[in-house]
């Protein structure tokens, strides 16, 4: 069996630097592709580098910058045949650290940023990413005897982007970002579904984890998730999907949130 490939988009820190970390010393010896923006001030990541220098693989990526993707995708695709995972991770809550409470509080700016990273950035990965996904070797996922997907793509959301869910109101920018990723997610299940070769992709909800992200909201989390938790929990349910639930938004738990 090939060793298994995985891309986390988004691991300079917080869930995506725990994602490379838990995948580099699980028991199937995983290949990483970690991007980030700035690789040479992604302190923890070039520690992890340190430590596994044959097994981990550091490149740029700035989501906002669609040639930078495209000319890395280019380069990855000179040195790997294939991707079996890819996880779009990187996102901000807002340009200035925290969501809008109220209308006052949104600006044009500030919408298009949060929208730019946390939706545009992942569908430019599907984009130029998808050709190494339609050729991996079916690493992650359930393993069946009749297994029809070569690999898995994981668009990182939040519950707070389901329409159904939001009783609250207020994080405009990035409650819009995650709905509409979520969106691009159920599009993505569908194109990518419908050759030969799949790619099973879904939306996943981390719990609410202890990062710079959700930092400002920290005192008022009955249930703060270790990344350690949350990463080993999204792995499991990473390890449990089928074709059938490729376009479907999951919790850490397995739980199938309503879009
Ligand atoms: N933490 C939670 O409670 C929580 C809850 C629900 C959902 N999520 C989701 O989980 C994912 C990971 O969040 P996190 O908590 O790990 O966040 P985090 O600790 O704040 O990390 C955010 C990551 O995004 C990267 N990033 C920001 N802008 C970027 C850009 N333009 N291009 C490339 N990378 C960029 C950051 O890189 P730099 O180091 O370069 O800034 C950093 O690696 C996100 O999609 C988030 O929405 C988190």
């Amino acid at each position: 069996m090939a060793i298994p490939v995985a891309l986390i988009q988004g691991a300079s820190r917080g869930i995506g630097l725990q994602f490379c970390k838990t995948l580099l010393t699980g028991p199937k010896n995983n290949v990483v592709i970690a991007t980030c923006r700035n690789p040479s001030s992604a302190q923890n990541l070039q520690i992890l580098k340190d430590e596994h220098p044959k097994s981990l693989h550091i490149f740029p990526i700035d989501v906002t910058n669609e040639s930078q993707i495209q000319q890395t995708a280019s380069d990855i695709s000179l040195q790997f045949k294939n991707l079996d995972l890819l996880i779009n991770c990187a996102a901000i809550l807002h340009p200035s650290g925290k969501g809008e409470t109220s209308l006052r509080d949104v600006s044009s700016q500030g919408v298009l940023e949060t929208l730019s990273i946390n939706t545009v950035g992942p569908l430019l990965m599907a984009k130029y990413f998808s050709p190494l996904l339609l050729k991996g070797c079916g690493g992650f996922g359930k393993a069946t005897e009749n297994q029809q997907h070569k690999a898995v793509l994981v668009n990182m959301s939040a519950k707070v982007g389901s329409i159904t869910d939001n009783g609250l109101g207020g994080w405009y920018s990035y409650r819009m970002a995650k709905a509409a990723l979520n969106m691009a997610t159920k599009n993505l299940s569908i194109e990518l579904g419908r050759g030969k070769n799949k790619v099973i992709c879904v939306s996943l909800h981390p719990g609410t984890v202890d990062t710079d992200l959700s930092k400002p909201y920290h005192k008022n989390v009955p249930k703060l998730f270790t990344p350690e938790y949350s990463v080993d929990c999204l792995l499991k349910v990473i390890e449990s999907l089928e074709i059938d639930d490729s376009g479907k938004f999951f919790t850490y738990d397995r739980t199938q949130m309503q879009y």
